[in-house]
């Protein structure tokens, strides 16, 4: 009897998701959460981070080439898991792309306004963030009433890739920068900030419990979901295992680890990728 000819079952395309480091997988553990049958591919820029004191213009050429090294994977959906890159580079992207870009800031916009009962929201990120004003934009299409009080906190990243989550010298940190926020009245605190949401237990613990803090992470993922319907790419019932993989672009990984574990995310091996310098 003649062999039926077997068909080769392509795999499904993952979603990309890229940061400038590490922080973008507070996004993924939100995706993986809400999206369990889709694959996700993610790149860290390691060698090029930190982004948040960068120009637009060096942003927008890290985003397009990483984008470029997730088509190159097949990516249905382009997740920009940064708060620096999506507040510079999105409109870039969405201009060149050929799929979907999804950022982060209006997602954290809209948890925001959600939160606030006093209309006092604070906003924090990198320099870069909060100077292009991307928030008090997202924020104001939403809710012109409301008053945003935005605050850089550049040394929040390198104590968390340290990871000093739970330390005196972060602590102090922390007390340095929110005390603005905390004089100026907010009852809700965006951690505008893909790393920030690491911090969370430290900063919770100085603003009390009368502060709400909301980040980009969860709302994105619903974000995600939704763009996958409209544009009929959800993941199809396939006997491939959904699976994540993440790539950086230096090999460098204690932060990684920092990362995975307060995540609770399985990793795994990391896949090397080369970027220009
Ligand atoms: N993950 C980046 C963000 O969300 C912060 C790190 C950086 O400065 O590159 O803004």
């Amino acid at each position: 009897m003649p062999k039926k000819p077997t068909t080769k079952e392509e795999p499904p395309r993952p979603i990309g998701v890229f940061d400038s480091g590490v922080g973008g997988l507070t996004v993924v553990a939100e995706l993986r959460k809400l999206l369990p049958n889709e694959s996700i591919f993610y790149i860290g820029d390691t060698a090029r981070v930190p982004y948040g004191g960068k120009s637009q213009a060096t942003i927008e050429r890290y985003s397009q080439e990483l984008a470029g090294l997730l088509l190159a994977e097949r990516a249905k959906v382009i997740v920009v898991a940064c708060n620096t890159a999506s507040a510079l580079a999105v409109q870039s992207l969405e201009e060149t792309l050929r799929v979907p870009v999804i950022g982060v800031i209006r997602p954290g916009a809209e948890a925001a306004v959600k939160a606030t009962r006093n209309g006092k929201v604070g906003v924090i990120g990198t320099r870069a963030t909060v100077f292009s004003k991307a928030y008090e934009r997202a924020i104001e299409a939403l809710d012109d009433e409301i008053e945003v009080i935005a605050e850089p906190c550049p040394m929040f990243v390198p104590l968390i890739e340290e990871g000093w989550l739970d330390d005196e010298v972060t602590n102090r940190v922390i007390a340095r920068y929110l005390e603005k926020l905390l004089r100026a009245g907010v009852d809700t605190i965006v951690l505008g900030c893909t790393h920030y949401p690491l911090l969370r237990a430290a900063i919770q613990r100085f603003v009390g419990p009368d502060v709400a803090l909301v980040d980009s992470a969860q709302n994105t993922a619903i974000a995600v979901q939704k763009t996958l319907k409209q544009h009929k790419l959800a993941a199809p019932k396939t006997k491939h295992p959904s699976k994540l993989q993440v790539a950086l672009t230096d090999p460098s990984t204690a932060f990684l680890r920092v990362a995975e574990e307060a995540l609770g995310l399985g990793v795994g091996e990391v896949l090397p990728r080369a970027v220009q310098k």
